[in-house]
């Protein structure tokens, strides 16, 4: 069915249609050309080797490929590559300093056992960067509202939370 709607109403070209973006990413600019198709996560682990950023559900429901845009929380599984023309787009990679040394978020993750598979923890990172940036002192009730849209199949949170108020005690 599929097949045939592509055959009569969209040809090809469509799918492999390229153009050219230019944003910030992790700081650096970036201009490339890319399939127009392409979600950012997609954009980011495929074309451009940035793999911190994990594939999950695929759907916009686990949160394991949160990056920031503008600072901002998105599922890049589902947001497409286009949209980040002349946006700031930070994913895991970026959040290291210029000495590589890893976040206090990151440190604090790993400080309380908060990571044990670690395939939801660069999402949830990211998650909890833009939760501290918007708001410095959250509460606990903050702090959960904040992760919600990233699961975790691994830790039961506890770890995770402790970690959270950690870092926040660090700033
Ligand atoms: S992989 Fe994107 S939300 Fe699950
Ligand atoms: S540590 Fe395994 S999914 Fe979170």
């Amino acid at each position: 069915m599929l097949n045939f709607w592509i055959f009569e109403f969209g040809p090809k070209e469509v799918l492999t249609m390229k153009k050219t973006i230019s944003f910030t990413l992790n700081g650096e600019p970036i201009e490339l050309e890319i399939e127009a198709h392409l979600t950012l996560l997609q954009l980011l682990r495929d074309k451009l080797g940035l793999t911190g950023t994990k594939e999950g559900c695929g759907m916009g429901e686990c949160g394991a490929c949160t990056v920031l845009f503008d600072g901002k929380t998105v599922n890049s599984c589902i947001f497409p590559a286009l949209e980040v023309e002349g946006k700031k787009v930070t994913t895991i990679e970026g959040l290291t300093d210029a000495q590589g040394n890893l976040h206090p978020i990151q440190k604090a993750f790993i400080d309380f056992g908060a990571i044990q598979c670690g395939f939801c923890t660069p999402g949830m990172v990211l998650s909890v960067k833009a939760l501290l940036d918007e708001s410095p002192k959250p509460t606990e009730e903050e702090i959960r509202h904040g992760i919600a849209g990233n699961l975790c199949r691994c830790t039961g949170y506890l770890q995770i939370i402790q970690a959270i108020k950690a870092a926040i005690e660090q700033r």
